[in-house]
């Protein structure tokens, strides 16, 4: 079934409301709720005191109009009475400082304490739910994420790791600066180091902060598979740029992945949207697991805690839910149902307005729930086939938080670079770990693989050995696993695969770029970081044009087996980036899609030989594909008789075609 809803908070608004609530949702073709995950005080209002009768009506009455229920484990934020009791476990930030009361998220993840009230509140709901028959899954917490400056549970975790303290001073080098510990207490966890931390330190440090919440999610999850096997049991994860969670990690115990998509909250009031970022976010998601995922919050109104956001223009709501789907969603949840009058989201707009009443944003789900209901079934389950992948690597992220190399050097923005000429190509885009197997791909670009291991190189390798496509770029291989620099030329334990040595490199000051004699390519330009590439077996591609390497390699492509090994050696700019991804495209033999309209998305999932194609009309303007022929069951938006798709502003066609 796809599932199709809205997050909702019926502890915010008297009972006699609920069934005007399920009826409107239900006349929207509404098939789901998510409830109760920031319920903990009405459900636990004093310790060990639980009081469900509010939460079962509402899943009752919700359930007479045809509603399932997610239910939220509510360990997001505590009572104040859970606080009060337990002040050691408030989270501490950078500042070295505790929080105090008053937001959310404002725990350690490693504190006993709590750890001990989570356990407790997740068992009762376990307990009174698991067999509740409108109740479908979980969504453990919400949002995980921040630091865990919790010293002694660092130091465990590290016992774990290394086993000894010579282990620790070995690898991460710390006769540097005479930081050798002779005893575990001694290490601290880096917040007020007075500078830059020791890196191996610092990155196990953040993978630790990491674990913390994986393990922490583990603790519930273990409970609930145990009392309620019948259930799923998910998590809103943050898409592509949240970066403080090894989100493989995070995902591997999770039944289903879901996410949290804004395109147009209060921290980004820019005019345009940038269709490609949201694109990432829902590959990098559906990555996790390899398979289909839910949106648990998708944008219903403008964002807004102080500063209130731009509002969704007629038409986006419905058109960046359909571009989730496109990229792999089989459950779109909207959040949230109505304005809130009271809390820090009081102007964080729902589908309804303050007042209740539906309004056009509430009519724009409820088209779009009556095609569900329609095409529901036709897509559920459907595939998204790539050929490209893009390798993303939380340990190079993390470790590059650590030391950016240059201040304007950022894995994610580079990733995404790249990420947006491949997607502009019309390419599916799988983004992987860096012990997938690539066997699947004719493409691979690995943005900056700063931190390599000897088995991602090899893997790399045999994938170029027997045809592979590959694009590496720079700050490749510069680290092992404990952040310590190798003692090899770079590109590493890449340079035989790339066929280069990287004999000296520039940090570029602020704005300056080389301008790079790509044959072909006017405007191809270097920027932040250049690699001074010594081919050693590649062919120079491209030059530098400018300063002291002037003339120098650039970018190179090295014939390795039956594939190639392209190095770029510098960070491009959208002209380079997008002459690099039709290049990789060609030689992999993968032609760009067939031509859309300008703004216009075009995504593919198979249902079985089905293919459906999204239309998605990103633009304000209407929008005419032309499509390429063949029969075509139009599901969403019907085309012409002479295969012209006329697509209004922000409209969306999804056609089905049998192959073969
Ligand atoms: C996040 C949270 C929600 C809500 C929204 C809007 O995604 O999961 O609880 O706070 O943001 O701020």
């Amino acid at each position: 079934m796809f599932y199709f809803g809205v997050d909702y908070y019926p502890e915010h608004w008297p009972e006699a409301r609920w069934p005007q609530d399920a009826r409107l949702m239900a006349e929207a073709g509404f098939n789901v709720v998510r409830m109760a995950e920031f319920a903990w005080s009405k459900l636990e209002p004093s310790p060990d005191v639980y009081e469900f009768g509010w939460l079962d009506r509402a899943i009752d009455v919700l359930a007479g109009h045809g509603m399932r229920t997610v239910l939220g484990t509510p360990t997001a934020s505590p009572p104040a009475w859970l606080m009060a009791k337990h002040p050691d476990a408030f989270l501490t930030r950078e500042s070295g400082r505790a929080v105090t009361y008053g937001n959310r998220r404002n725990t350690s993840p490693s504190n006993e304490a709590f750890r001990h009230r989570t356990r407790r509140i997740v068992e009762e709901m376990a307990g009174r739910y698991h067999d509740h028959p409108a109740v479908i899954g979980w969504q453990i917490d919400n949002e995980f994420g921040d630091r865990d400056y919790d010293a002694p549970a660092f130091r465990s975790w590290l016992r774990g790791r290394f086993g000894t303290l010579d282990a620790i001073n070995e690898r991460w080098g710390t006769t540097f600066w005479s930081h050798t510990y002779t005893d575990w207490g001694q290490i601290p966890v880096p917040l007020s180091t007075g500078g830059v931390p020791n890196p191996g330190l610092a990155l196990d440090f953040a993978r630790f902060c990491s674990a913390s919440y994986v393990e922490y999610q583990k603790m519930q999850i273990d409970i609930l598979r145990e009392r309620c096997p019948r259930h799923f049991i998910t998590h809103n994860l943050m898409g592509f740029t949240y970066d403080l969670i090894d989100y493989f990690d995070l995902a591997r115990d999770l039944d289903i992945i879901s996410w949290d998509n804004y395109p147009r909250g209060f921290w980004n009031i820019a005019a345009d949207v940038d269709a490609s970022a949201m694109a990432l976010g829902h590959d990098t998601m559906r990555g996790l697991k390899r398979q289909s995922f839910w949106v648990m919050e998708q944008q219903a109104g403008a964002g807004g805690w102080d500063v209130v956001g731009v509002t969704p223009k007629p038409g986006e709501l419905r058109l960046w839910a359909y571009q989730a789907i496109a990229h792999g969603a089989d459950g779109i949840v909207f959040f949230r149902w109505r304005t809130a009058r009271h809390g820090t989201e009081q102007y964080w707009h729902g589908l309804l307005g303050h007042d209740g009443r539906p309004g056009r944003r509430y009519q724009e789900a409820k088209r779009m729930g009556h095609e569900i209901a329609r095409i529901g079934d036709d897509i559920v389950g459907a595939q998204v086939r790539a050929n490209v992948a893009m390798m993303l690597s939380y340990d190079t992220r993390f470790a590059l938080q650590v030391q950016p190399n240059n201040p304007a050097f950022s894995y994610p923005a580079q990733f995404h670079g790249l990420y947006r000429a491949l997607h502009a190509q019309q390419q599916a885009i799988d983004i992987v770990p860096t012990d997938e197997d690539l066997t699947p791909y004719k493409v691979v670009v690995v943005p900056s693989p700063y931190v390599l291991t000897e088995a991602t190189a090899a893997s790399l390798e045999r994938f170029v050995e027997a045809g592979g496509t590959l694009l590496v770029t720079p700050r490749a291989g510069v680290k092992d696993e404990d952040n310590a620099v190798v003692d090899r030329p770079l590109p590493g334990h890449l340079a035989r695969l790339c066929g280069v040595v990287v004999d000296d490199h520039d940090s570029l000051p602020e704005g300056a770029v080389n301008a790079l004699d790509l044959p072909g390519v006017p405007g191809a330009q270097g920027r932040i970081w250049c690699d001074i590439v010594t081919p050693q077996g590649a062919d120079v591609v491209a030059r530098y044009g400018d300063d002291f390497y002037a003339g120098e390699a650039a970018i190179t492509v090295h014939a390795f087996g039956s594939g190639h090994a392209v190095y770029l050696g510098t960070i491009g700019n959208d002209v380079l980036n997008e002459a690099l991804a039709a290049r990789l495209l060609e030689m992999a033999g993968l032609a760009s899609g067939p031509p859309s309209a300008p703004g216009v998305e075009r995504s593919v999932r198979w249902q079985g030989d089905t293919r459906l194609v999204f239309y998605l009309n990103h633009t304000d303007r209407e929008q005419v594909v032309t499509l390429d022929g063949g029969d075509h069951r139009a599901l969403l938006g019907e085309p012409a008789a002479d295969g012209r798709l006329r697509l209004a502003p922000r409209d969306v066609a999804v056609l089905a075609a049998k192959e073969g």
